[in-house]
């Protein structure tokens, strides 16, 4: 539970400007009605640029209504200018509210924005559906007046509550006699996973990912379909002569003495070539730890490529036993400067990526048994820079929510903390940032650590939770 504001604040609001933004909806003039009548300044402008920019000078407050016209992603991605340009008029408030059923991220888009603004309360705000737009507007309003900093609070069933993470156990039943210290096998086992089982892992076959993969394999000696976006040969047979450059470093000088490539272009190069050696010793790997894997390429926001990917796996094998969605880019920015095709970018790999998959799951005979999304503490808390990445998280972790609900199959959002960059999956935390972590005090997920508390959450998890925050130093 949250404090709830007194109606005696309202006096404060007298003579504050407030700028509503949305279309000409019921909240929207419920909104301009009731804070008129408290004295305060409310204008209602419409949700673009250019409508804005006729409304200059200070404002007090901002609400942005967006969430709540009803199409998908309303609010995020197309909203993005607008809210960077209103953030950067510093109001003392920004209200975003939002249904409960709401997938555009946006409580993870705020928990960042609050971060990088400090010195104004960003806040997402779940409204009733059921109430009438003239409560709703008494509920934000309150929201106006409260003193307290929360970036998210849910104004549902009468109340006023802020969702905060607990800690929770995480361990098999006494009764399965695996004991606390279970081994993956004990976890594979309780999943019900053996060699004939089919895994299919989008943005598997590097990283952090990978080395999930690599843990079923050698626990379950099951089958692996790998997804990502490189593609494993590069129509040339091979670069032989970069076979002796085995780092960055050493691949650099390799392609720079070949001559005719800009600096970019070694360096996505370079970047290219780890990317399929990578892929390829995963695929080794898996092999040799007793598991089987297969390897395609493609954009998993291509949602034709990805029904199609996932209709010849089921046909294949006649089954498909869990689905992890492990993709994701960070193209990391602070708000302000954040550009609207990279935000895209980020975003979209994470939630087109889900769509995507969970639209070609729904077609097959049988749901699999579970379904993983790959999130991050970013959505839980924020984190300067993130706001797409964190945007992302929340909204597959939402997209998670409703897909168990509406399908009752075990689908549960993991939201890691960063993994300790050890080894041949190093996954998205390079050095540099291990090293940046540590300044900070911040505990990386030792990654063997990693892949057997994901297995545990799987195998012993309250089948009910939508999501989990499996961190090393407690956030
Ligand atoms: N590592 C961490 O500390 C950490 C912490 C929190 C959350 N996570 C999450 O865990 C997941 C894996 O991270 P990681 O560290 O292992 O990162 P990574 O090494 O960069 O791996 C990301 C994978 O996603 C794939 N991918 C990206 N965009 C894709 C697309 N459009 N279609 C298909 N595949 C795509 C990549 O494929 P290619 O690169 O081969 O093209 C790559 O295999 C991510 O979702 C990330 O958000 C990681």
């Amino acid at each position: 539970p949250a404090p709830v504001p007194g109606a005696e604040g309202a006096a404060q609001l007298r003579g504050q400007r407030f700028l509503i933004v949305a279309d000409d909806t019921p909240l929207g003039r419920a909104l301009v009605t009731r804070l008129t009548t408290l004295g305060a300044l409310a204008a209602r402008v419409g949700p673009d640029t250019a409508q804005l920019a006729g409304h200059t000078g200070p404002v007090d407050g901002v609400l942005h209504l967006g969430a709540l016209a009803g199409a998908e992603q309303q609010l995020l991605p197309a909203q993005l200018t607008v809210l960077q340009e209103l953030l950067l008029r510093g109001p003392r408030r920004l209200l975003c509210p939002r249904l409960p059923d709401d997938t555009s991220g946006i409580d993870g888009f705020v928990r960042t924005a609050a971060r990088e603004y400090p010195d104004t309360v960003v806040r997402a705000v779940e409204l009733d559906p059921d109430e009438p737009a003239t409560e709703q507007a008494e509920a934000l309003v309150g929201e106006l007046l409260a003193p307290d900093r929360e970036p998210v609070v849910l104004r549902t069933c009468g109340l006023r509550r802020a969702p905060v993470p607990y800690e929770s156990p995480l361990g098999p039943p006494v009764s399965s006699g695996a004991g606390p210290a279970s081994s993956g096998a004990a976890a594979v086992a309780a999943l019900g996973l053996g060699p004939e089982s089919v895994v299919v892992l989008a943005g598997g076959a590097r990283g952090i990912t990978a080395r999930f993969a690599l843990a079923l394999a050698g626990a379950a000696r099951c089958r692996v379909e790998l997804l990502g976006r490189t593609p494993l040969y590069d129509g040339t047979g091979g670069h032989h002569e970069l076979a002796h450059a085995t780092d960055l470093p050493a691949l650099r000088a390799a392609l720079a003495a070949r001559g005719g490539l800009s600096t970019a272009e070694i360096d996505r190069e370079a970047g290219r070539v780890l990317a399929r050696r990578e892929i390829a010793a995963t695929l080794a790997e898996v092999h040799d730890a007793g598991g089987r894997a297969r390897y395609r390429a493609l954009d998993l926001r291509d949602a034709e490529a990805v029904q199609q990917a996932v209709k010849e796996t089921y046909a294949t094998y006649g089954r498909i036993d869990g689905v992890v969605h492990a993709a994701g880019v960070i193209e990391d920015r602070l708000l302000a400067e954040k550009d609207p095709v990279s935000f895209e970018r980020v975003y979209g790999t994470k939630v087109d990526g889900a769509r995507a998959l969970l639209s070609a799951l729904r077609r097959l005979p049988q749901l699999p048994a579970f379904t993983v999304m790959f999130g991050s503490v970013s959505a839980v808390y924020g984190n300067r820079g993130q706001a797409d990445y964190a945007a992302a998280n929340d909204a597959l972790a939402r997209l998670g929510r409703l897909w168990r609900a509406g399908t009752g199959s075990r689908t549960v959002t993991v939201h890691w903390g960063p993994w300790a960059p050890a080894g041949a999956h190093g996954g998205m935390v390079g050095p540099e940032l291990g090293r940046e972590y540590a300044r900070r005090g911040i505990e990386l997920i030792d990654p063997e650590e990693g892949v057997l508390a994901l297995l545990r959450e799987l195998a012993w998890g309250e089948p009910e939770t939508d999501e989990v925050v499996l961190t090393a130093s407690g956030r």
